[in-house]
């Protein structure tokens, strides 16, 4: 999947764009269905926020229990000063998480992909397990800026491992908040972690007072959609607020390394009935398409 030069590229700068990655029609169908799930839940779930600025602050048990589950997050924007919500549920929706790749036919075929297990092996993970995934609306007006952070604070592993998969579901744009990324950044620490704190809740360790990177040091990374962008867990990334009339959608697929200690306080977590899965063993569907 990969020449000899992205697998460089993407060991050097921490991250890899691959253009074409998805067709239109796959981009398509899991648009779709975001917007279905999003339309049949947002009504009548829970007005859960989610806000990398503060989630700690923000984090309720419709969040720390959706590790093996398919839930909505709202913007925090959405809602008025008296609690109404300013938009169609739908329309107000943050991202949809964190199993949709377990729970979800369409989201299944496309995060046990081969291709990806095989993009995985080449930039060095032996034996990736999805743990996480998103479908990340970034709703046009409302879309909250995600705070430049690195992906192994909230999937910490020891050693550290994570990998995210970031596909563009939509034109991704300066003016409606394209990733931004800090070429070579991954070779920083890592800064904080975010973990459960024992008593119900969830909280930042900090563990390296340097620095993330500031905007004059971030690049915008614009990309078309069906793009595929490989993140190294390291690198620092931000994007963002979407002020322009266009959405841009995402999903997102994390992966860490199966022997790697994935430690209890993680704030994802899941059941023992829906245990992570590797990569390489392919979409958990029967021939009828659902998902077995
Ligand atoms: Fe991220």
């Amino acid at each position: 999947m990969l020449s000899r030069d992205q697998v460089a590229a993407y060991a050097a700068d921490g991250y890899l764009a691959l253009p074409g990655f998805l067709d239109p029609g796959v981009c398509a169908a899991l648009i779709e269905r975001a917007e279905q799930i999003a339309a049949e839940q947002a009504p009548a779930g829970p007005r859960s926020v989610f806000s990398t600025q503060a989630q700690a602050r923000r984090s309720d048990a419709w969040f720390l229990e959706s590790g093996d589950q398919v839930r909505c997050f709202f913007e925090e924007e959405a809602f008025a000063a008296d609690g109404s919500l300013q938009a169609a549920p739908a329309r107000a929706i943050n991202k949809i998480g964190h199993a949709l790749h377990d729970r979800e036919p369409v989201f299944a075929a496309a995060s046990y992909d081969p291709r990806l297990a095989e993009i995985a092996g080449q930039i060095g993970m032996r034996e990736p397990l999805a743990v996480q995934s998103m479908a990340i609306f970034k709703q046009p007006g409302i879309g909250g800026e995600v705070g430049c952070h690195q992906d192994a604070t909230f999937l910490f592993t020891e050693p550290l491992s994570v990998v995210g998969f970031w596909v563009a579901l939509e034109d991704a744009t300066r003016d409606n908040g394209c990733l931004w990324v800090a070429p070579g950044g991954q070779r920083g620490p890592l800064r904080r972690r975010f973990c459960r704190d024992g008593v119900g809740g969830v909280r930042f360790a900090e563990l390296d007072p340097t620095p993330l990177p500031g905007p004059s040091q971030l690049q915008a990374l614009p990309v078309r959609a069906g793009t595929l962008v490989l993140l190294h867990g390291l690198l620092p990334h931000w994007s963002g607020a979407n002020r322009s009339p266009r959405r841009r959608l995402a999903y997102s697929l994390h992966c860490v390394e199966a022997d790697a200690d994935y430690p209890a306080d993680n704030w994802l977590q899941r059941g023992a009935s829906l245990p992570f899965r590797r990569l390489a063993a392919g979409p958990p569907l029967a021939r009828s398409g659902a998902l077995v």
